[in-house]
């Protein structure tokens, strides 16, 4: 009996370019640096360009964070609640980051940014690209922490049918190649609690901004 066929491969690719590495993160060691980073930028809800606010509530640790106002969508290098520089990126973070990446098949990632997305049950993630990056051949990063979710993955254009992901605690998924610019979006999130800090979710995108 092959004692291990029931368990999951460490790489399952989920197509063009895209990669589902289950069970990845030690999300503890993720964990343990979350309330001094949040407590030098806190999470906060975005307005979108168009005077909307966002469901998921944000921060970002790093040489620049991803931020949303009347101006639009940019990466910047300070933090605008405060005008400070957005917290360094921990160590732990930035050698996950690298070795997932690496691991997916996309060598030589150096990731510049993390942005720190907190769901609440029933929160979802509209469908959207990632675009403001200046070079998307660099892949992103994604990382879940907490309860779970359904991660949806589109094509190129807006629309048509999704391929449901799910993710649970600590896996990590990296988008690359035609996968880097598909729709992407996560659905409402449905109840349950996390032992460590309750019915949340927190994920981690880790990119290469400029
Ligand atoms: C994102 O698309 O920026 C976040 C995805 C996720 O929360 O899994
Ligand atoms: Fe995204």
């Amino acid at each position: 009996m092959d004692l291990f066929a029931s368990i999951r491969p460490e790489v399952e690719p989920l197509g063009q370019g895209a990669y589902l590495l289950p069970g990845f993160a030690d999300t503890d060691a993720l964990l343990a640096h979350i309330p001094a980073l949040l407590d030098a930028a806190p999470l906060r809800r975005m307005m979108t360009p168009g005077g909307r606010q966002m469901n998921v509530a944000m921060s970002n640790t790093g040489q620049y964070g991803w931020v949303s106002d009347a101006r639009g969508y940019r990466y910047d290098a300070a933090d605008p609640m405060s005008g400070e520089p957005w917290p360094a990126m921990p160590l732990d973070f930035i050698s996950l980051a690298k070795q997932a990446s690496k691991k997916a098949g996309y060598d030589g990632f150096e990731p510049d940014v993390c942005l720190i997305n907190r769901y609440e049950v029933g929160t979802k993630l509209t469908p959207h690209i990632d675009q403001d990056e200046a070079d998307k051949s660099w892949p992103i990063v994604s990382v879940s922490i907490g309860i779970p979710a359904v991660f949806q993955l589109y094509g190129p254009t807006r629309g048509g049918k999704a391929q449901n992901i799910a993710l649970t605690d600590g896996d990590v998924m990296v988008l690359g190649g035609e996968a880097r610019l598909f729709y992407h979006g996560v659905k409402p999130i449905a109840a349950a609690t996390d032992p460590r800090f309750g019915p949340v979710r927190y994920n981690l995108t880790f990119r290469r901004a400029r």
